[in-house]
């Protein structure tokens, strides 16, 4: 199949080109390298020997879109393109609504336009906001907190109400809990911009000597160490959870929604203990106050996608933090930095 994907060239969308490709489809990225450099594609290409077709601009441009579905025969859609950054959603609610939910209600348009009505949407199980019990499963109601969130939770209810309208839509809603490690070749991996946000490139950082130390967000949690808990899922084994998803939009119509997790959680101690084996150094940290917004204990039920995507992650907090560190080691500052080594 020609898929087609939305913010390919970004930290989940690459390692996903690259299992698409492995699996003999033909990929086209559309992506406007806001967050990420046009070298992860030049990587994928690398890495599979083949080609993917690039257009570098804005989901927002419609014309763009309809110059996408004219020139090319899609078949389905993987919809990676959007903002994420929690606290920037929180100081700039309208440049993310405007981005992630204007961006895909064009995308939709055109995708009926043209008869398109497969697709695959990168949720997140932010959108599940906090619950009083653990594992999450996919009947909870959802209540995410924050505008990133909630543009997630939207955009849900936005393509749940496309399916009502004209059942021939067919999409699978994901919703990772948290992606880290990098493929196995250490050539792609994430490439936050600025000082991360999130705990493993924050880790990795601090492990090559770029940052001091980890902050560690509280430890007076209910939590077997006190610091909070969360189900990280190998970026690889969530590549693999799209292509079973696309397996499963081109054979049933309708919305079905899936956890991508491990259904296993680790402190942020215990990340920093796999960490340090990994690296067979001690990671230096301090306990500070809890981060505003965070919740205690985040873990999937993913049952739901084995049963019926056929898919399970496979692979382990150690291998997830040897990838991690494989990539920071190769790209310590990143893609741009190593463009004369590609
Ligand atoms: P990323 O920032 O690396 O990738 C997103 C890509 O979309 C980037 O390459 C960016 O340049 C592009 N983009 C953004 N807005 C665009 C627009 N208007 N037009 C064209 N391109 C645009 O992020 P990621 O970690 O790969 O996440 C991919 C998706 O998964 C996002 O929708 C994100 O919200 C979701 N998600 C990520 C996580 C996570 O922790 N990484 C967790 C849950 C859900
Ligand atoms: N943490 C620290 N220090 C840091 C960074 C994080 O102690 O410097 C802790 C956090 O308090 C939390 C855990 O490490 O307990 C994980 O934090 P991340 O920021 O890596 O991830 P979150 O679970 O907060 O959020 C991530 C994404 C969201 C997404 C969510 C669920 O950032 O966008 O996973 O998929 F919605």
């Amino acid at each position: 199949m020609n898929i087609l994907v939305t913010g390919g060239s970004g930290y989940i969308g690459s390692h996903t080109c690259i299992e698409l490709l492995n699996a003999g489809h033909t990929v086209t990225v559309i992506d406007n390298l806001s967050n990420s450099s046009h070298v992860a594609l030049q990587r994928v290409r690398k890495i599979t020997g083949k080609e993917v077709k690039f257009y570098h601009g804005d989901l927002l441009n419609r014309q763009l879109l309809e110059t996408i579905f004219s020139q090319n025969q899609i078949d389905a859609v993987i919809h990676f393109a959007g903002l994420k950054a929690v606290g920037e959603s929180v100081a700039k609610p309208f440049l993310y609504y405007h981005n992630n939910i204007t961006g895909t209600l064009l995308l939709c348009d055109v995708m009926e336009k043209y008869g398109v009505h497969q697709i695959v949407f990168s949720s997140s199980a932010t959108v599940y906001g906090a619950q009083k019990t653990v594992p999450l499963s996919e009947e909870l109601p959802l209540q995410a907190t924050n505008p990133y969130g909630k543009t997630k939770q939207m955009i849900e209810e936005i393509l749940q109400d496309l399916s009502i309208a004209n059942p021939k839509w067919s999409i699978a809603l994901l919703r990772y809990f948290n992606p880290v490690g990098a493929h196995e070749s250490g050539l792609i991996g994430e490439d936050p911009n600025g000082i991360p946000n999130n705990l493993v490139p924050f880790i990795t950082q601090v492990a090559s000597g770029r940052l001091q130390e980890l902050k560690v967000f509280g430890n007076q949690y209910k939590t077997h160490d006190g610091t909070g808990v969360r189900d990280y899922i190998h970026v690889v084994d969530l590549a693999y959870g799209h292509l079973r998803a696309l397996e499963s939009v081109v054979q049933n119509n309708g919305v079905h929604a899936y956890n991508l997790g491990t259904g296993i959680g680790y402190s942020v101690l215990d990340v920093v203990s796999a960490f340090e084996q990994v690296i067979g150094k001690p990671i230096p940290y301090k306990i500070v106050d809890p981060r505003p917004g965070d919740i205690a204990v985040s873990y999937a039920d993913p049952s739901k996608a084995k049963e019926e995507l056929n898919w399970k992650a496979t692979k382990g907090l150690y291998e997830m933090c040897e990838d991690a560190w494989r990539w920071q080691k190769t790209n310590p500052l990143g893609y741009e930095k190593e463009i004369q080594s590609v």
